[in-house]
């Protein structure tokens, strides 16, 4: 009985502690920006590969009205990240307001912001 609640409050500690009352998971989005496996990607690489350090990022990335990806017009974000996901990692497209997209545009604005300036 004494144990079950231990394990329960230790249980919602880690629930509140990974942030995912708030949301979007930036540290989630982070683990899916490594991983070659995001949308069953079968070309090894990973968004790391090529955008290491926010490389190709701008601050204005995430706030664009239209996008270009190697000469491609693109609709949203959401859309330009599908892209690098087919084309780059050669796996499916995830959905657009799905969480694991969620997770990677909010880790998106931390790794610009936190590198804005240092590469453009
Ligand atoms: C093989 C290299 C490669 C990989 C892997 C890759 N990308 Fe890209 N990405 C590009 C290139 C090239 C562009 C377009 C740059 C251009 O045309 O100016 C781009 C553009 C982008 C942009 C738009 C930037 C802007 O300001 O317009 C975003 C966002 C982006 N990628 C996210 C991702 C994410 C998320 C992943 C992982 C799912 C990923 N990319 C994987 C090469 C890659």
């Amino acid at each position: 009985m004494k144990i079950t609640t231990i394990l329960l409050a230790a249980g919602a500690l880690m629930l509140s502690a990974t942030g995912s009352a708030l949301g979007a998971d930036a540290q989630h989005g982070k683990s899916l920006f490594e991983s070659p496996a995001l949308g069953g990607g079968t070309s090894g690489k990973s968004c790391l590969t090529c955008h290491e350090n926010g490389r190709g990022f701008s601050p204005n990335t995430l706030s664009r009205k239209t996008y270009r990806v190697m000469d491609n017009p693109v609709a949203n974000l959401a859309g330009v990240v599908n892209f690098c996901i087919e084309v780059a990692l050669r796996g499916e497209a995830i959905p657009e307001n799905g969480e694991e997209m969620n997770d990677l545009l909010a880790y998106l604005s931390v790794l610009i912001k936190n590198n804005s300036g240092k590469n453009q």
